[in-house]
């Protein structure tokens, strides 16, 4: 079995606040991305699938395919859109990276052919310093 990831960009923009909390304490649990006029992050996802090595083609996974995938489940539904507002399924919840990565979860768990290599692991970069990772469990069929 191998990993493989492949990378995307996505940029959007969010702002992170819970109505029934004061400006102070939005502040207090959410920093800058609380800010009450929105900003945007430029986010890197980052998909991971874990399988046999195909002998015939030597490859684990059709990236072209996996791609077509991501592309058309996550990155455009959500690249350029203001998250709280444009995003069925984040809108209503915080635009947490947290949320983002398991939004792109039920995405692709939606999409994912049954041809295709397990789904292993999602990761959002929203900055330098903010990376979740969410290791995904595979339901039994
Ligand atoms: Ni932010």
């Amino acid at each position: 079995m191998v990993r493989v990831t492949r990378n995307y960009r996505f940029s959007a923009s969010h702002r992170l606040h819970l109505a029934n909390l004061s400006e102070e304490d939005n502040q207090r649990l959410f920093g800058k991305c609380a800010n009450p006029h929105g900003h945007g992050h430029n986010y890197l996802l980052s998909v991971t699938v874990e399988g046999p090595i195909d002998s015939r083609t030597g490859l684990a996974v059709n990236t072209f395919e996996l791609d077509g995938l991501v592309r058309e489940h996550v990155i455009g539904k959500i690249d350029h859109t203001y998250l709280n507002r444009d995003v069925a399924g984040l809108n209503g919840i915080p635009a947490t990276t947290e949320n983002i990565a398991s939004f792109v979860q039920s995405q692709l768990q939606a999409a994912w052919p049954g041809t295709f290599p397990a789904l292993a692991h999602i990761r959002v970069q929203e900055t330098k310093r903010n990376v979740i990772e969410l290791a995904v469990i595979q339901r039994e069929v």
